[in-house]
């Protein structure tokens, strides 16, 4: 039952001891972070933790990543910091890059959904981090979304999704990259396996690491469940139908029915859009030029726009590349398009 009244807070002195002292003390706090806004909890208050699964509707399969501010907080966390995950973390933290490593017994179990391993990513958002450092804690922090819906890229997005169930938000506003952290699974040193596409892209990981990394795609099977538990097929979704395509057929132009829309990769170019108009198809586009950080940081907003607004359809473009934040952008839209 939604009961809580939910506040937004500004970023003041005052309120970020209040919301430390709240996640000190076991509470929850939604938190901007660089990549999408995170309901942050104690990671190692198990009750604490159990709150952030209750609030989204998470199912216990579904483990959480760990927040820190400073390398010295990995020693209680993970049992090894092998060289390849040394050499991420110095070219890639503080920032979008979560390594899943060998977790200490002081990792409640709730957190790794039972598992011998724990995720761990250092979050480059002052506000995040801030509340790291006065709460003094680890915080374990999922998207702040219900669960299997789109993730929130500002504070009125997470508001939108879980108010009665938070009590409080901090507002850090937009978050620059807009997509999840880039997951990468360093259990087994020698052959580093890339859980989820995120905010870094794979090529720069494996020039990084000076070995290829092996990507899992496609359906996840029972096999690579095991591998990236929680990592469902359908998630991120609208409520409203969602349909991808590679390129815009110029049909879908011609004849677009009333009440459906186009999300773009980019601007069309000025005469194209001419005769879209003149057609009187409804679009938007998620650039002005294509490239996939600006695609990325507006992606998650435009599917919660669209999906605010009372649309009977989106269809939605591909990105066009399997370089930078392409795979990422195409790994939300896939699942966002699901229907199981
Ligand atoms: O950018 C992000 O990573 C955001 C911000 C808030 O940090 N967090 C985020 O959390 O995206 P979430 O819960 O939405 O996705 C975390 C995913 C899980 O679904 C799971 O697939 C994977 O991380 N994960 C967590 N712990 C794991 C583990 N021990 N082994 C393998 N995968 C794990
Ligand atoms: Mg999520």
């Amino acid at each position: 039952m939604p009961t809580k009244i939910t506040r937004i807070y500004r970023p003041t002195p005052t309120n970020l001891r209040r919301l430390a002292a709240r996640l000190a003390g076991g509470g929850l706090v939604a938190v901007p972070s660089e990549t999408v806004y995170g309901l942050a909890a104690d990671a190692l208050n198990p009750n604490a933790c159990k709150a952030i699964f209750t609030a989204k509707g998470r199912p216990a399969n579904d483990p959480l990543i760990v927040h820190i501010a400073h390398l010295r907080q990995l020693a209680e966390l993970a049992t090894d910091f092998p060289p390849e995950a040394k050499a991420l973390a110095n070219a890639f933290w503080p920032g979008p890059l979560t390594l899943v490593l060998r977790k200490t017994a002081a990792v409640p179990d709730i957190v790794t959904s039972g598992l011998p391993s724990v995720a761990v990513r250092m979050p480059a958002h002052p506000l995040f981090r801030k509340l790291i450092q006065l709460s003094g804690r680890p915080l374990a922090a999922p998207s702040a979304n219900p669960f299997g819906y789109i993730s929130p890229t500002t504070a009125l997005h997470v508001k939108n999704g879980l108010s009665g169930h938070i009590a409080a938000i901090l507002d850090g506003g937009p978050c620059p990259v807009g997509v999840e952290s880039t997951i990468i699974d360093l259990r087994n040193p020698a052959k580093p396996v890339l859980l989820r596409p995120g905010g870094i892209p794979v090529e720069a990981l494996a020039s990084t690491l000076g070995r290829p990394v092996k990507v899992l795609q496609s359906r996840l099977h029972e096999s690579t469940r095991a591998e990236a538990p929680g990592m469902l097929w359908k998630h991120y979704s609208p409520r409203t139908p969602l349909v991808l395509h590679e390129k815009i057929p110029a049909s879908i132009w011609q004849s677009l029915p009333s009440g459906e829309v186009v999300l773009l990769q980019k601007k069309p170019a000025a005469n194209l859009l001419t005769s879209i108009k003149a057609a009187g198809a409804c679009l938007s586009w998620l650039s002005e030029s294509g490239d996939t950080e600006e695609v990325a940081k507006n992606l998650f907003d435009a599917l919660q726009r669209l999906d605010r607004e009372a649309w009977t359809r989106i269809h939605a473009e591909l990105a066009p590349t399997k370089k930078g934040l392409g795979p990422a952008i195409n790994d939300r839209l896939i699942r966002a398009a699901a229907k199981s």
